[in-house]
């Protein structure tokens, strides 16, 4: 059945939803895939927690990613968590296992701006999995010796939204050189790191749509169906109906702080 554009913007504008609190593509399941890393992060943490003592997981989202390691945190385990729906969606998830959340979050624009809300010295390991930091901040609050294991985003991935809509906001200082360069002028060794790049893959434009709702930072500015039409149509045009790819790109590194 061919549909008219009406129609077919129609269909997007039901894909458009409230950002929903916690952190999941799950819902997103049958209708986006992604690149797998080449690393496997899962392995990398709990390699890290095996003989950490007092962990920090950064911007915990719900608590869902740290919650699959309950079995390896030390009893002195905390997160922190930026986003209110999320801090309290974390609390309430993390309370079972003990974890306390503290609210904060390093501004993007300035990640120096805030002091990290702990003392000097206060974990030997801090974890980080798609959130900002400030290494600065980092190498007061772990002690030395102490690690920093993170997984990041590029901030230059998806650029392809720029094209399509004419706007996206990037971080091109977030890859992998610039922040392991960060990090050892802020005193740690960088002891092993990966970069990737991948895809992402949606089954349609109303896939992307819908992708779009759960990270807004990565749509255009008042990004509605309605505000976009004409760019969403061409983009449906342009791919048949069919897929739609968007560049991935990921990094992770490990670091000790240097004694
Ligand atoms: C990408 S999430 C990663 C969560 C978790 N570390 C994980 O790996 O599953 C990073 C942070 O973005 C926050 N976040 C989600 N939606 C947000 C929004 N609309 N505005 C600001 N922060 C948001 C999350 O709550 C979380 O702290």
């Amino acid at each position: 059945m061919d549909l008219s554009d009406e129609q077919w913007l129609a269909s997007w504008r039901s894909e458009q939803k409230p950002q929903p609190e916690g952190w999941s593509f799950s819902d997103l399941e049958t209708r986006m895939t992604e690149t797998p890393v080449p690393w496997d992060i899962d392995l990398v943490y709990r390699t890290a927690l095996a003989d950490a003592t007092s962990v920090l997981d950064m911007g915990t989202g719900g608590g869902e990613f740290l919650l699959t390691f309950a079995n390896s945190l030390p009893r002195d385990t905390v997160a922190t968590e930026g986003w209110a729906p999320n801090v309290l969606a974390a609390r309430r998830n993390l309370q079972a296992v003990g974890v306390d959340v503290v609210e904060y979050s390093a501004p993007d624009e300035d990640v120096d701006s805030l002091p990290m809300p702990f003392p000097d010295d206060r974990f030997d390991l801090v974890l980080n999995r798609h959130e900002s930091y400030s290494p600065r901040e980092l190498a007061r609050v772990i002690a030395p010796g102490g690690r920093f294991v993170t997984q990041q985003v590029g901030g230059d991935e998806a650029h392809e939204i720029g094209q399509w809509f004419g706007e996206h906001a990037e971080l091109p200082h977030v890859n992998l050189a610039h922040c392991a360069r960060e990090l050892e002028e802020a005193g740690f060794e960088v002891t092993e790191a990966e970069e990737h790049v991948g895809k992402y893959l949606f089954n349609d434009v109303a896939a992307l749509v819908a992708y779009l709702q759960l990270v807004p930072w990565d749509a255009p500015s008042g990004f509605t169906v309605d505000a976009y039409a004409e760019d969403l149509l061409a983009l449906h045009r342009e791919t048949g109906g069919g897929p739609v790819r968007l560049t991935q790109k990921r990094f992770w590194l490990r670091a000790v702080l240097c004694a």
